[in-house]
């Protein structure tokens, strides 16, 4: 494993401390993040650090407004972000990515980069199955269709959600 994803991974689940539900989370978008950035390529560090953290406003937000919900998640994320990276040594200009991506997350079209889409797709890979009824065929295309940003993303969803032949099996486990 890379060091720096480890590093944050180590970050991430220290901050979480015991919400496994948030840790599993972001450890499967963090694969799901892996697999399309061999898709699409994207900038690893950016992709890994915003994929790691892009949750990581999620207890303040339930802290200051009762709510978890996104537009608070975005506002709340980025100063804890921008904590952790300073902390594991990134760059300036990687932390301001990384935080743009965490800041828009659940508000597509304003970030239109490779980086965002590829994290935006990751989370949505995960989230899909709670968001939607996936049990018809013919909706559950148009919904990946409109849902996803990149090509591998929907790509993907299909393998996954329509139970296309998968490419590799690294989306076995719940870890
Ligand atoms: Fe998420």
């Amino acid at each position: 494993m890379d060091a720096t994803r480890e590093a944050l991974i180590r970050e991430m689940e220290a901050y979480f401390g015991g919400d496994t539900k948030r840790i599993n989370h972001a450890h499967k978008v963090t694969e799901y993040a892996e697999e399309l950035l061999k898709r699409e390529g994207g900038d690893y560090s950016i992709v890994i650090g915003a994929s790691v953290l892009h949750d990581i406003g999620i207890h303040e937000a339930q802290k200051k407004y009762g709510s978890t919900t996104g537009k608070y998640q975005e506002k709340e994320g980025p100063p804890i972000a921008r904590g952790i990276l300073t902390g594991l040594g990134f760059e300036q200009s990687q932390i301001e990515e990384i935080c743009q991506i965490i800041a828009h997350h659940h508000s597509p079209g304003k970030i239109a980069t490779k980086n965002f889409g590829i994290l935006y797709d990751a989370d949505w890979l995960v989230n899909l199955s709670d968001e939607y009824d996936i049990q018809d065929r013919n909706k559950l295309n148009n919904i990946i269709e409109r849902v996803f940003l990149t090509q591998g993303g929907k790509a993907l969803a299909s393998e996954i959600y329509l139970q296309l032949p998968r490419s590799e099996g690294v989306f076995g486990g719940d870890e």
